[in-house]
């Protein structure tokens, strides 16, 4: 039996393996292929505005809520809850969160899957010169609507997080974040030198960073505020997990803001790979989820040395999301070793194996099971990030920020943040954004999505 005593709780090394880690959970698909597609919808500059206010006011709260309760407790969310509110209904809150985060990496894992499958194509070739719009969108309908490579690879991607998982936090999830992150960086500025000097650029420059203040809708706000939530990780208590390995001698303050920056800043720099090739290919920004799998490759095959850049472009997509299903599968496994003494390496095998046979429906619904594909008027995958990605992180989100201000209180949350350092400024602004403003904002995003229909 793995038992473990509180004081033997696996941690991170310092500062730097926690902002790497939970950087690495934030960034993700979410900033390389859902950010830019996003933004298209949004108008450009008008969203990514609202998204960095987003980000800032209701994001950061958010985050250092969750960083605290993890911090004050050393435990999983459940483990969490039952700690701060013993013999109360607040632990379901944290089951919410464990489950919505199986159920996210059971759709997330099947796009990571196709991240890699883009790959091996663009490595061997497959996006020449004569690959047109019509071409690369027959290139994607095929690939994702065939089974064998859409369960192959996302049961490929969930063996390769598992086996990080399965060693642990300092040894695993952290040793393969301070390999990959310096990997992804790097790659994203190769590929921005060379969106840069495209000619024509600045056009996608101008549309991304240039806010046009009349384009800002309600729909607008909505889907950045819930890319915001998606993008840092927000509202199923990965935050809280990943706080939970913080040690107590150090300073969060920083830290945790450094992680908000670092998933603002490479969504950003993703945009700004994207538009500008774009829009030097003469191409429609608003071409929704296909975006970067289905209009980027175009933009490749005309460019010199595109199949590398290209190569490139999808490595780089693949280590985004893999240190983000990294911290999903963490947190079911830290649950299951946390509060059923599990040992972590079975805890791991074992919720691969089950999020793999969670996720071949939605790997199937892309084309390859004509049911999957038109359940309800949408595909199952499109009903998973529904259900999970959109009511379960924000009715989590609520949930966690009515927790922190109304049970156990925000002075309690802020302590906790400035453990191990110096007080915060500001500290009842924080506090107030928390109780209030949070839950408020994301509530009333909650109620948009369920009176139009209209989901981020
Ligand atoms: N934030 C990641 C991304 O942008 C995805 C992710 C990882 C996530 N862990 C999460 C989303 C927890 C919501 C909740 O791709």
């Amino acid at each position: 039996m793995a038992m473990q005593s509180p004081t033997e709780r696996d941690a991170w090394s310092g500062k730097l393996g926690f902002v790497l880690a939970a950087a690495g959970s934030a960034i993700g698909l979410g900033n390389i292929w859902r950010f830019p597609y996003m933004a298209g919808e949004g108008g450009g500059g008008a969203f990514v505005f609202i998204y960095l206010v987003c980000v800032l006011t209701i994001g950061v709260p958010v985050l250092f809520a969750e960083l605290s309760i993890g911090r004050a407790t050393e435990r999983n969310p459940i483990g969490a809850f039952k700690k701060l509110a013993p013999g109360s209904w607040w632990p379901a809150l944290g089951a919410l969160g464990v489950f919505t985060g199986f159920a996210i990496l059971a759709f997330y894992a099947v796009i990571a899957g196709w991240t890699v499958g883009y790959f091996w194509m663009a490595l061997t070739g497959t996006f020449g010169p004569d690959v047109d719009a019509a071409a690369s969108g027959e290139i994607f309908t095929s690939f994702i609507g065939t089974a064998g490579p859409a369960v192959g690879l996302t049961g490929f991607f969930l063996i390769v997080t598992a086996l990080v998982v399965r060693r642990g936090i300092s040894g695993g999830i952290e040793r393969a974040a301070k390999i990959l992150m310096p990997v992804l960086l790097g790659v994203l500025f190769l590929l921005l030198i060379r969106a840069l000097t495209l000619p024509g650029a600045g056009a996608g420059l101008e549309y991304l960073l240039r806010p046009d203040l009349s384009e800002v809708t309600p729909t607008v706000v909505v889907l950045a505020l819930g890319q915001a939530l998606f993008s840092m990780s927000l509202g199923m208590g990965a935050m809280i997990t990943y706080g939970s390995y913080f040690p107590k001698k150090d300073s969060l303050p920083f830290a945790g803001t450094a992680v908000a920056l670092a998933d603002m800043g490479i969504a950003l720099l993703a945009g700004l790979v994207i538009f500008p090739a774009l829009f030097s290919a003469g191409l429609d920004p608003s071409g929704g989820p296909g975006l970067v799998f289905v209009v980027l490759p175009t933009v490749f095959a005309q460019m010199p040395f595109g199949g590398f850049f290209a190569t490139l472009f999808f490595a780089s997509l693949a280590i985004a999301a893999l240190t983000s299903t990294i911290s999903l599968m963490e947190v079911v496994v830290a649950y299951l070793v946390d509060d059923r003494e599990w040992p972590r390496k079975k805890a791991a095998t074992m919720v691969a194996i089950g999020c793999f046979v969670l996720a071949v429906p939605s790997a199937l619904s892309q084309g390859a099971n004509p049911y999957l594909s038109t359940f309800l008027g949408e595909t199952w995958l499109d009903i998973q990030n529904i259900i999970w990605g959109n009511y379960g992180l924000s009715i989590g989100a609520i949930l966690i920020c009515l927790f922190v201000g109304f049970r156990w209180g925000t002075d309690k949350m802020l302590d906790f943040v400035e453990l191990g350092g110096n007080p915060l400024p500001g500290r009842g602004l924080f506090g107030f954004m928390v109780k209030f403003v949070c839950p408020l904002a994301i509530g009333v995003v909650l109620a948009f999505i369920i009176v139009t229909g209209q989901y981020f």
